[in-house]
């Protein structure tokens, strides 16, 4: 949604399900979560949806209007999965097969593909239903496994993995091309997530050290940045950006310099205020006992979640928006 909204695509909840998301959007959506998204493995057109009963599956295949999904030069290959709570009732097995067998004497000409196929249908059997979509955009899996922390030329213990880095910059809505600043910015695993959605990404840190592997890390996946510099993030050397995602130091693996992740932030939010453009969203990091209320009244926090890093490290991340 986040994705959506910084791309400015209207959106509608259909439904929010276990590995599934229904939404009434406009077909640029998909483009816009293919190419900023690591967390989906494929999105498509909902081609329809019913009960999980076979009979009415079948039927339903019967009555879809392919013309636009598939042409008789073209093959094609289903594949259908099912969501732990589904009913095991059917086995997708099957259903893939007799769901294929509908679409290939439906359009004449058509041949099945199972490794290489034009057209992609995906089928989804959660709770007691089904959906049928084609796919139009798959994630390239590959990209992210060159960028993990430990694949980087430079390594830190307090760097962020690809996914959950992508995922804060996402939560900070930078528009297309933004400028997006991670002002604790480490080896840069936050910053290689910005510049590869294409924002101007700018980062600051404290320690010299942290800056020059930033830098080297962005070079060596030929990526950009407009500005990664020695700076204080309570005292930053810009006067606006578009969205601030960033992971402070909580003084374990990353030094705090001598003072708490508290004091940091109680003087760096109303810093952030500052520099945000009104309306920009800052998407913050930080350990569950640290607290971000009230302390910026410019800031109203807009989500909050909770991820479980290990036994002793539960994180909060947390979305602000500056007042428009
Ligand atoms: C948790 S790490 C950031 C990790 C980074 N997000 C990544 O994925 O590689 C926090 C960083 O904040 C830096 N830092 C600490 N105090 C700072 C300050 N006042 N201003 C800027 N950077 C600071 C530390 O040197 C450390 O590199």
């Amino acid at each position: 949604m986040a994705i959506l909204e910084a791309s400015r695509l209207p959106y509608r909840i259909v439904e929010k399900a276990e590995k599934l998301l229904r939404l009434e959007a406009d077909i640029k959506a998909l483009e816009a979560v293919a190419k900023r998204s690591l967390m989906f493995d494929a999105c498509g057109l909902e081609l329809m949806n019913c009960s999980g009963s076979k009979q009415e599956i079948l039927d339903g295949v019967r009555m879809i209007d392919l013309q636009n999904c598939i042409s008789a030069d073209e093959t094609f290959c289903v594949r259908c999965e099912r969501t732990p709570s589904a009913s095991r009732a059917l086995r997708s097995t099957e259903l893939e097969s007799a769901i294929g067998e509908i679409i290939a004497q439906r359009c004449d000409g058509a041949r099945v593909d199972l490794k290489k196929p034009d057209r992609l249908f995906f089928g989804l059997l959660y709770n007691d239903r089904f959906i049928l979509g084609l796919v139009l955009q798959k994630r390239a899996k590959r990209s992210v496994i060159t960028r993990r922390a430990r694949a980087r030329p430079f390594f830190h213990p307090s760097t962020m993995q690809p996914k959950l880095a992508r995922c804060l910059v996402n939560l900070s809505r930078p528009p297309l091309g933004g400028r997006a600043l991670d002002p604790f910015c480490g080896v840069g695993g936050i910053l290689l997530e910005a510049a590869m959605i294409g924002c101007v990404t700018l980062g600051f840190d404290i320690e010299r050290r942290m800056v020059k592997a930033a830098a080297a890390n962005l070079r060596h996946f030929n990526l950009d940045a407009a500005g990664v510099i020695v700076a204080d993030a309570r005292k930053p050397p810009i006067l606006e950006v578009d969205s601030i995602v960033t992971d402070p130091p909580y003084g374990r693996g990353a030094s705090t310099h001598g003072s708490t992740t508290q004091e940091i932030l109680h003087t760096f939010l109303p810093v952030a205020a500052d520099i945000l453009v009104p309306g920009g969203h800052l998407a913050i990091s930080i350990p569950t006992g640290i607290s971000l209320e009230s302390t910026e009244p410019a800031l109203r926090i807009l989500e909050r979640h909770l991820l479980r890093v290990h036994r002793s490290l539960t994180r909060q991340i947390i979305v602000l928006r500056k007042k428009s």
